[in-house]
C-alpha cells in the first residue's frame, strides 16, 4: 500500500491521425464527427495491416480504444464489397455484444450498416429472423449463436470475411469451448481472424495456433497493468463495519463531485441488492446490477446510469457468465471495490471502468483486516502501490446505527422475498435449459463436495514420517 506511481499513458498518440492510417475519407470523417481526434496507440497500430488483409492480435489495458481498432477496418472492407453476413464478433457477454453494436453502428451510420446482436436472455424466434435477413455484421455470445447454429438452418456463416473475439483470453478462459468448436466448425476457412484482449495469456497462444493463420501481433508496452489517468486508493477499516464506512465515502464524494458517476463492485448477488437498499434508504439514489436480474431490466438500469440519471451503479463482476466490469462508460470517475477481488485480474478489469481513453479517475479498495494479503498480492500483479484514502473515523460513527438499521431492514425485505429461494429456482431453470436433472447435479455436487473434504481430512490425519 504506501504511496507510488503508475506510467504509460493511454492517451491518443501524438502526430498520429485517422486519415495516415489508410482508412476512407467517409471513415476518418465518421470518426472526427464522434468526436475522436486522433487514433490511439492500438489503432495506429493495427489497423494498418487488418486492412492490408493480415489476422491479427492486438492487446492493450482495458480502455484503449480496442473495438474501433476492429471495427474500423472491417466498416472500410465492408463499404468496398457489401454483403451479409460479412463479419462475427463473439464477445463474452452480453452488455459488451451491445456496447460493440452501438460503436459499429455509429461508425458505420454513412453505408447504412446493418448490425445484429445474438444474445441469450432475448426473444429466440426474433433472432432466428434477424439473422435470416442478412445483417452485415453479427455480434454474439458464444453459447446463444451455438444454440442458434444447432436449431436452425436458415442463416450461413460460411461466407464471413472477419471473425473477431473481444476479450479472447476471457472467451478462452470462461470455458466457451465446446460453443466456440460449434461456431469454428461452421465458418470458412478463408477468412481474417482478430483477436483482441487486454492481457496475453498462454491459452491465447494456443487459440492463435490453431485458428490464425501467421498473425500480426501488437502489444503494449508497459510496465503497470493499469492507466496513469487512474489514482488507486485503499481504506483499512473493522469488517464489521465496512458499510458505515461505504456509505460515508459515497456522501462526502457526491457532496463534492455532484455531477460524477460511480460505480461499486461487490461479491455477491445478494449483498448487491442490499447494499442498493441501503443506499436508497440514505438518500443515495442507485441502480443494481447482477445475475438475478432480468436481461431487459439489466438493460434499462444500464441505460439510465448511461445516461446520467442515476449517477450510482453497484454491481457483481462475476455474476455467472456476465461480466459488467466490461461496460464502457467513458464519464465514470469512481470505482469502488467493496469488496478486494480474490484475482488481481479481476482487480484491474473493475478499475479499468474509469479513466478511460486517456480520462482521469480514482480506484478506492475498501481493505479490512482479512483482505491485507489480497492487496499486496494485487499491488505486485499490476506494479504499482495504493495510496491510503483520506476519512474521518467520527464521521463514520456518525452514520454507523442508521447504516446499521437500513442495512438490518434490507436483509428482512429481502428474506421475505424469498431472495435466496429465487435465486434456487432460477439455477434450476438453468440446469432444465441446458437439458440436466437439477436433483442430479446437486447429488453430484454433494458427492464432489464429500469427496473433496475427505481427501483434506486424509491429508491431515496422516502421520507425518517419523524420522529415523
Ligand atoms: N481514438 C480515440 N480517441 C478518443 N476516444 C476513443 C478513441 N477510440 C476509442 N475511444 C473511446 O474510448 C472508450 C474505450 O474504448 P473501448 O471500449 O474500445 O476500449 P477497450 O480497449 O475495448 O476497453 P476494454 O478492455 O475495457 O474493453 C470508448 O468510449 C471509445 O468511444
Ligand atoms: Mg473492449
Amino acid at each position: 500500500m504506501a504511496s507510488g506511481s503508475s506510467s504509460s499513458k493511454q492517451k491518443p498518440s501524438s502526430g498520429e491521425h485517422f486519415e495516415k492510417l489508410g482508412l476512407n475519407e467517409w471513415l476518418w470523417t465518421q470518426c472526427h464527427n464522434m468526436g475522436l481526434r486522433q487514433p490511439t496507440p492500438i489503432q495506429v497500430n493495427c489497423i494498418p495491416p487488418i486492412l492490408e488483409g493480415k489476422d491479427c492480435i492486438g492487446c492493450a489495458k482495458t480502455g484503449s480504444g480496442k473495438t474501433a481498432a476492429f471495427a474500423l477496418p472491417i466498416l472500410q472492407k465492408l463499404s468496398e464489397d457489401p454483403f451479409g453476413i460479412f463479419a462475427l464478433v463473439l464477445t463474452p457477454t452480453r452488455e459488451l455484444a451491445f456496447q460493440i453494436a452501438e460503436q459499429f453502428n455509429v461508425l458505420g451510420k454513412p453505408i447504412n450498416v446493418r448490425v445484429t446482436v445474438i444474445t441469450g436472455g432475448l426473444d429466440m424466434m426474433q433472432q432466428g429472423i434477424d439473422l435470416q435477413v442478412k445483417p452485415h455484421i453479427v455480434i454474439s455470445t458464444p453459447g446463444r449463436l451455438a444454440d442458434h447454429l444447432q436449431s436452425c438452418d436458415t442463416f450461413s456463416l460460411r461466407k464471413i470475411k472477419f471473425l473477431v473475439l473481444d476479450e479472447a483470453d476471457r472467451l478462452i478462459e470462461d470455458d466457451f469451448g465446446e460453443q466456440l468448436e460449434t461456431i469454428f466448425k461452421v465458418l470458412p476457412k478463408k477468412r481474417q481472424t482478430l483477436l483482441f484482449s487486454a492481457t496475453m495469456t498462454k491459452h491465447l497462444k494456443d487459440l492463435q495456433d490453431v485458428a490464425m493463420n501467421k498473425p500480426f501481433f501488437w502489444q503494449q508496452k508497459s510496465e503497470v497493468a493499469t492507466v496513469e489517468g487512474l489514482k488507486q486508493y485503499y481504506v483499512l477499516m473493522p469488517a464489521d463495519i465496512k458499510d458505515a464506512y461505504l456509505m460515508q465515502i459515497l456522501d462526502k464524494y457526491t457532496e463534492i463531485n455532484k455531477k460524477s458517476s460511480i460505480m461499486i463492485f461487490t461479491n455477491t448477488c445478494k449483498y448487491t441488492q442490499i447494499l442498493g437498499m441501503v443506499c436508497t434508504q440514505l438518500g443515495l439514489p442507485c441502480v443494481v446490477l447482477h445475475s438475478m436480474i432480468r436481461q431487459k431490466e439489466r438493460l434499462a438500469a444500464l441505460a439510465k446510469f448511461k445516461s446520467n440519471q442515476i449517477n450510482i451503479l453497484i454491481a457483481t463482476d462475476v455474476a455467472s457468465r456476465y461480466h459488467y466490469t466490461f461496460i464502457d462508460i467513458p464519464t465514470v470517475d469512481l470505482i469502488i471495490n467493496h469488496n478486494v477481488p480474490n484475482k488481481p485480474k479481476d482487480y484491474v478489469h473493475r478499475v479499468g471502468r474509469t479513466a478511460r481513453a486517456g480520462r482521469c479517475g480514482t480506484a478506492i479498495t475498501l481493505v479490512t483486516q482479512f483482505d491485507v494479503r489480497l492487496v499486496h498480492a494485487i499491488e505486485e500483479f499490476v506494479n504499482s502501490k495504493m495510496e491510503e484514502y483520506d476519512t474521518k473515523e467520527k464521521d463514520v460513527m456518525k452514520i454507523l446505527v442508521e447504516v446499521a438499521t437500513a442495512k438490518r431492514e434490507a436483509e428482512i425485505r429481502l428474506d421475505e422475498r424469498d431472495f435466496g429461494v429465487q435465486k434456487e429456482i432460477n439455477k434450476r431453470k438453468k440446469l432444465l435449459m441446458e437439458g440436466k436433472d437439477p436433483d442430479e447435479e446437486a447429488r453430484k455436487k454433494q458427492k464432489y463436495i464429500r469427496e473433496k473434504n475427505q481427501e483434506k481430512k486424509n491429508k491431515r490425519t496422516q502421520k507425518p514420517k517419523s524420522k529415523t
